[in-house]
């Protein structure tokens, strides 16, 4: 725990707080209603704050322990939300905590209601929100990865990405049922503004033809030449392929309903019908899957742990088997200072991250064979 700022309390911790922030992903109430479990196990009481940083700095908090006689025991309603989608604790995008006030008042709140922790559940731009908290007030945090776009630092994965991708895969299946049915193609954006992980990930599973991320760093005139190029391949009589799926991810720089537009125009001389459906929040909700909620109840033993121990300013992340990070009492979930996340996070979006390099090859090896 040497690399870590560990905070002196001189005293046990016996209140935290938690809060989930940015987008919603499916697992974050798993991991909310394992947070509260494992807290309450070790007699600690757990407030929820509403709507994200938003909550924190209006002091919107409510209980979710309450005590049973001798006992502290979850309040009831949580094993109900721990298998549905979205977040009870809603969420926000909060315009306020950019600001050093923001953040001052956010630890002012929590500090007058007797909380000595908090554990955040968001993506890159939450847990950003979390370290400056933690530098700048001194306020005990710890970070969980929430977000289905995977594009954290530090983590092979967050809660959230499992269930949107068989969200993508059941979608895609659905629209390839209907394409091969009048031999159409279909070009299928799906979310992720920065990061293609999920377009990459969905691509495979579904034997698309291909994928469109950002990180390929193409132009729109780029994008429009590579879909005209791949139906025009696709739709070879010879080739006798019944569909052509192309999934894209919301990053790339021409949206798809355009993109479709552009290619019909250029294909006119073939017979070839071209649609485009844009999945949007569709990805983005639904019920976890059983892997997310295990990576969510394994990330919130391990952030509680952490917290309790005196940890802050750190994030849970999913290492298994490999070397780095500091141990927790999970062999796969290993701690590591949000700072540290960050700066991996900065280089995975432009793509200067070995592993950005290593999936943009993986998927320009691919390519050939998807398009077969
Ligand atoms: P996600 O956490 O899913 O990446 P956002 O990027 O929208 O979502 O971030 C969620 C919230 O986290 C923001 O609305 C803001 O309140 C806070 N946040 C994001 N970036 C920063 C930052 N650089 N400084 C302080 N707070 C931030
Ligand atoms: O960060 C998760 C994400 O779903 C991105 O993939 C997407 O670009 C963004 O959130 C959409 O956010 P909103 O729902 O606020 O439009």
């Amino acid at each position: 725990m040497g690399r870590f700022l560990l905070v002196d309390r001189g005293e046990l911790l016996k209140r935290i707080a938690v809060l989930t922030s940015g987008g919603d992903a499916p697992g974050m109430n798993a991991g909310l209603l394992a947070a509260v479990k494992v807290a309450t196990a070790r007699g600690v009481e757990v407030l929820g704050i509403e709507r994200g940083y938003d909550g924190a700095i209006d002091g919107q908090f409510s209980p979710l322990t309450r005590t049973a006689g001798s006992d502290l025991v979850p309040i009831g309603n949580l094993e109900r939300a721990g298998g549905r989608g979205g977040t009870l604790l809603g969420s926000s995008r909060c315009p306020r905590f950019f600001e050093p006030q923001g953040r001052a008042a956010a630890a002012g709140q929590l500090r007058r209601a007797r909380i000595g922790g908090l554990l955040v559940l968001g993506g890159n731009g939450s847990l950003t929100g979390a370290h400056k908290l933690a530098q700048e007030t001194g306020f005990p945090v710890v970070g969980i990865p929430a977000s289905i776009d995977n594009d954290l630092g530090c983590t092979s994965d967050a809660i959230g990405v499992d269930s949107a991708l068989n969200t993508i895969i059941e979608a895609c299946d659905r629209i390839s049922d209907t394409a091969r049915s009048h031999h159409r193609a279909f070009v299928v954006e799906v979310m992720g503004r920065d990061s293609g992980y999920l377009a990459m990930v969905s691509a495979v599973a579904t034997a698309a033809d291909a994928a469109l991320l950002p990180e390929q760093g193409m132009t729109e005139a780029e994008v429009i030449d590579e879909v005209e190029r791949l139906v025009r391949a696709g739709a070879r009589p010879d080739r006798d392929k019944p569909r052509i799926l192309i999934i894209k991810a919301e990053g790339v720089p021409v949206p798809a309903t355009r993109l479709v537009r552009e290619v019909s125009e250029r294909l006119r001389d073939i017979q070839v019908d071209v649609r485009a459906t844009v999945l949007g929040h569709i990805v983005r909700g639904g019920n976890p899957t059983a892997h997310d909620r295990l990576l969510a109840g394994r990330f919130a033993f391990a952030a509680i742990g952490a917290l309790l121990d005196g940890a802050s300013d750190v994030m849970v992340a999913w290492r298994p088997a490999v070397v780095g990070g500091a141990e927790t009492s999970d062999s796969s979930v290993r701690l590591f200072p949000i700072a540290e996340m960050l700066e991996e996070t900065a280089a995975l979006l432009d793509g200067t991250s070995s592993v950005t390099r290593a999936r943009l090859q993986r998927m320009k090896a691919a390519q050939g064979v998807l398009g077969l």
